[in-house]
């Protein structure tokens, strides 16, 4: 299985497009070890040829442009995309959006949980993806389904999905609601695999508030993580002045502190373990900083767009 890290960003992106933080003005002006990066979604392939994406961020557009292997192939008819399926973990408006740029009448397979569907379903821009045209398929809550794209041929990859602490999309919440109204498919995490399900799997998990046992041990299996990177310190934006947010409010785990990643997912066996969906506020986004250096002692990698993963 191949997998390429498309998007390494949060929403909005580093930088983000309204931020004159010292992070942001660092990758705007080129400082050496800064790099731009795109939001938040990974591609997979079984075969190299037909590719699932995972999450499609309002930067699709450039990232199929900046990836050969998402282009039209040469040999291919005159409409034609090696994206056979999209799957969404959650309805974020960085994971949704970059479907409306895969309008243009080419059939692919949609996969989300009823929750996330439901939301595509109740805002009618999203009915330019045509339902005769792009498949819309439910996720289970907790299962296993072999992906397949929009003509039913199977597509190599088996996808066990699972729930993830977290909260339902900004755009969604209802403030006089506990927990602002999220409810169970509102945030998912993916086990990926080649073919039958049996080695050990890539675990995607962009969003992510708390590790309980029940996910720790499932990430225990992981032959790579890809983990919520979003924040290193929770009250980040508040302590550098751009928002009053902190992560856990966003429904998002920090990476430092007691009841952080870094601790949480400690001894992890993972071969590979990656920190995507980066904050523009993110230390680790400076690879000079403290926070980037103890992220990698820890033996994490910090995502980057065009990132590539062998498994
Ligand atoms: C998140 O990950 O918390 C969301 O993408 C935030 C947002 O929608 O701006
Ligand atoms: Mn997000």
């Amino acid at each position: 299985m191949k997998v390429r890290i498309l998007g390494s960003a949060a929403g909005g992106g580093f930088p983000q497009w309204n931020c004159n933080a010292p992070l942001s003005r660092s990758v705007r002006e080129g400082r050496p070890g800064f790099r731009a990066r795109t939001q938040s979604s990974i591609a997979a392939s079984a075969d190299g040829r037909d590719w699932v994406l995972f999450n499609a961020s309002p930067d699709i557009r450039q990232q199929i442009a900046a990836t050969p292997e998402l282009h039209p192939r040469a040999d291919g008819p005159l409409r034609h995309s090696p994206i056979r399926a999209v799957v969404l973990t959650n309805a974020d408006v960085d994971h949704i959006a970059g479907l409306l740029s895969l309008r243009e009448s080419e059939p692919f397979a949609l996969y989300a949980s009823e929750r996330v569907l439901a939301t595509l379903r109740d805002n009618s821009i999203f009915g330019v993806l045509r339902a005769d045209v792009v498949d819309r398929r439910p996720l289970p809550l907790e299962g296993r389904l072999e992906l397949a794209g929009p003509d039913g041929a199977p597509l190599g990859l088996s996808v066990e999905t699972f729930p993830v602490p977290g909260k339902v999309a900004l755009f969604l919440e209802n403030e006089a609601a506990a927990d602002f109204g999220t409810a169970p498919g509102d945030t998912m995490g993916l086990s990926l695999t080649n073919g039958t399900g049996d080695e050990n799997p890539l675990v995607y998990v962009p969003g992510c508030a708390s590790v309980p046992p029940t996910l720790r041990k499932r990430l225990e299996e992981a032959a790579c993580l890809l983990f919520d990177g979003t924040v290193f310190h929770d009250t980040e934006m508040a302590d550098s002045g751009v928002g009053t947010k902190t992560g856990a409010r966003m429904g998002h785990m920090a990476i430092a502190g007691e009841q952080g990643s870094l601790e949480a997912l400690s001894g992890i066996g993972a071969a590979r373990k990656i920190y995507v969906h980066i904050n523009t506020t993110n230390p680790i986004l400076d690879p000079g900083s403290e926070a980037a250096a103890r992220v990698r002692e820890a033996g994490w990698e910090i995502g980057f767009d065009g990132m590539e993963i062998s498994l």
